[in-house]
């Protein structure tokens, strides 16, 4: 097993607004990221944003700011949440970051050196929100077939990463390595795309002129890099100046390649294929492993913006606490596979699962040491348990001698290197199915509670009592620890509940003392037998998770919480005064129109609007062009020209949806003259 250990999240558009499905991710790499480090591994886990591209700097002009500016103000979101939830990463990676520039130039100038990159005329249909070019075939009805909005026809000369020439060695590779792709569905898809198309090459560049917010290429500075070539680059650019060794690192790799890339579905293809195509044309290891995880919708919907369903992880953290959350996302959903958020579930979640087992559990226990014991948990006297009391550790330490108990997991912070099923189930991620391991500790740990009935061996036996409450101490702190990597706020107060003092220090100092005779186990303090050198002191801490009472629920806003959102992210929806003095709206009268070749929608207008300028607008299924010529309509007169279908657009006039989806021009109610400033 490997004593390093690299994992990394997407890197969020530094615009979004952080909500859930970040908020699912980056939580899943700091469990994987903890859970390793308790396994005495070194880990480096990268998050961050991905800053360049027409989105951020459209967002940017509409705000009067720089897209610099702009990235930084926004930066802080994402910055905040993290650690917020506890997150542990290593590293932020920022793609705006000069020594990210600069990798991503060194790779480009590598690539072009070894002729993996070329330069052709092209022309395709370009959608310009999504940046993306398609073909004529993509196209549904004419618009983009991802955002369903209009596309341009663009025709330039583009650099083109030649990636049609690793189509057999990424299949290939993929079969190889049963896990490179995961879950196995995922993989299948990749591998049926592969081999039922012809793989392309991929345009990397993008004109100067049309976007300039981006890194140029350094072999051609007209040009900027397309965005996600820009953004994959990131996992290697970080181990070159954010990752701990990387100054010593030279031309080794000290990181490289990483374990995992955890990633979403929705952007599975630009890893799979991209990112492992320009990782086979510079030479470089490909990564383990590229998790993609599923969806969540909120209450059966897609989250978006418009429909204000947005969950923001803040609100929930602020309501139920930050751990519940992090319990719920991976005990609700297995890790691939899509799932519904809503709040009912997770207030079930919390009374059954955390109040009532763990909580409970908890709460009894200390109850108990300190009625009969003052609180001072010692070692009974006796090692020998009878099978009875023997139960709770056998579950512990035997689990997997005895498959009829199924908390493996716990056998795996013992003998932790070896294959036992939990260590496979990590290697998996199914982190659901790991808390249900832990989850039957618990249970068992209550059940012993029933059977050994301690309120009456306190008055009967008190040597089996010591037995029976030493046994819950260590079940608990066993459980404090595998639950660590999920809950790791819950898992501290557990330990410190427990008697115990620093855990994460007393892991530290433990994993020093790895024991020599026993390879397989990372540390002493997985041992059953495990105690600290000083006495413990049991004691009674706050409730770890209060019941939510019914009727008393706290309900989550959740169009407030995405306002509050947006507001903290300076995104808001409001304006100020001067931000709208910023559009200039003028009266223009139409002096001609006619429609666009090859368009049912667009119709081409020359306005006067003070000055004669040319209009293109999508108003052609409602309006014929006669009926426009003579009109005054409304024009946003300052904005940027735009080619619909190849054609020059300068300027939009303005029209209200009607409810049925139709364009409905607005019109001055009576004569103004042409060009009049609407204010
Ligand atoms: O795609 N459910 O950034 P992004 C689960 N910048 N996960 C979700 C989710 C949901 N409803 N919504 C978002 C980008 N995610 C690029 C990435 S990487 C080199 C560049 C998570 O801000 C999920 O991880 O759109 C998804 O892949 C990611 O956010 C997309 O984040």
């Amino acid at each position: 097993m490997s004593e390093r250990f690299y994992i990394t999240t997407p890197i969020y558009y530094v615009n979004d607004v952080p909500h859930i499905g970040h908020a699912y991710t980056t939580i899943a790499a700091d469990i994987l990221s903890r859970r390793n480090r308790m396994a005495g591994k070194e880990v480096f886990f990268l998050t961050g944003t991905d800053e360049h591209g027409q989105k951020v700097a459209k967002a940017a002009a509409e705000k009067g700011r720089s897209p610099q500016e702009h990235a930084d103000l926004l930066v802080g979101n994402f910055r905040n949440l993290w650690s917020r939830f506890d997150i542990s990463n290593d590293a932020f990676i920022r793609t705006t970051d000069e020594g990210h520039i600069k990798t991503v130039q060194g790779l480009l100038q590598r690539l072009w050196d070894l002729g993996e990159i070329e330069k052709r005329e092209y022309a395709g249909w370009y959608c310009t929100p999504d940046e993306r070019f398609w073909t004529e075939k993509d196209l549904v009805n004419g618009n983009c077939p991802d955002c369903g909005r209009s596309v341009d026809r663009i025709q330039e000369e583009n650099y083109f990463f030649l990636m049609s020439r690793y189509q057999s060695r990424l299949i290939e590779h993929i079969e190889q390595n049963p896990s490179y792709i995961l879950p196995d569905t995922r993989r299948n898809e990749v591998l049926g795309f592969l081999k039922n198309n012809t793989l392309g090459d991929l345009c990397i560049s993008r004109p100067r002129q049309r976007l300039a917010w981006g890194i140029p290429l350094p072999f051609n500075g007209d040009f900027v890099t397309y965005v996600w070539f820009d953004a994959l680059v990131n996992y290697f650019s970080a181990t070159r100046y954010l990752a701990p060794h990387a100054a010593q690192a030279g031309q080794g790799y000290f990181w490289w390649p990483a374990d995992h890339h955890l990633v979403g579905k929705d952007i599975l293809t630009t890893h799979a294929v991209y990112w492992s195509t320009m990782l086979m044309a510079l030479n470089l290891p490909l990564p383990g492993n590229i998790f993609a995880h599923g969806w969540w919708t909120v209450e059966g919907k897609k989250m978006s913006k418009s429909l204000g369903n947005v969950v923001d992880p803040h609100a929930i953290a602020d309501v139920y606490g930050v751990d519940a959350f992090r319990y719920f996302l991976f005990r609700e959903m297995p890790f691939g596979l899509d799932g519904d958020f809503s709040e009912d579930a997770l207030i079930r979640r919390i009374n059954t699962d955390l109040a009532n087992d763990l909580g409970n559990l908890l709460s009894r226990f200390i109850t108990m040491a300190e009625k009969y014991f003052k609180g001072a948990i010692g070692l009974p006297a006796s090692a020998a348990f009878t099978v009875d009391e023997q139960e709770i550790e056998s579950l512990a330490e035997q689990g997997m001698a005895r498959p009829e108990f199924k908390p493996d997991f716990v056998l795996d912070f013992i003998h932790a290197n070896i294959e036992t099923r939990t260590e496979r189930k990590w290697r998996e991620l199914r982190f659901s199915v790991i808390l249900e391991g832990i989850w039957s500790l618990i249970g068992e740990a209550n059940n012993h509670i029933a059977r050994t009935e301690p309120w009456k061996l306190a008055k009967t036996d008190p040597e089996a009592l010591k037995t029976v409450m030493y046994n819950l101490w260590n079940a608990l702190r066993l459980i404090a620890l595998s639950l660590y990597p999920f809950m790791p706020g819950t898992s501290v107060k557990m330990w410190k509940q427990l008697g115990l003092r620093a855990m994460e220090e007393e892991i530290r100092q433990s994993q020093a003392e790895r024991p020599a005779d026993d390879p397989r186990c990372y540390a002493r303090i997985f041992y059953w037998d495990w105690r600290p050198s000083y006495d413990m002191q049991v004691a009674k801490g706050e409730q770890l998770f209060p019941r939510i009472e019914k009727g008393k629920e706290k309900k989550v806003e959740k169009s407030v919480a995405a306002a509050e959102a947006e507001k903290t992210a300076a995104l808001s929806n409001l304006i100020t005064i001067n931000d709208f003095a910023r559009v200039e709206l003028k009266i223009g009268k139409v002096l001609s129109a006619e429609r666009v070749k090859k368009s049912d929608k667009l119709i081409r207008m020359q306005v006067d609007t003070g000055e004669e300028r040319q209009i293109v607008a999508g108003i052609g299924k409602t309006y014929a062009p006669e009926d426009l010529v003579g009109r005054k309509i409304v024009v946003v007169a300052n904005l940027q020209p735009a080619r619909l279908m190849g054609v020059e657009s300068n300027g939009m006039l303005l029209a209200a949806t009607g409810s049925d989806g139709i364009p409905v021009i607005l019109m001055p109610e009576k004569d103004v003259e042409p060009g009049s400033r609407i204010k």
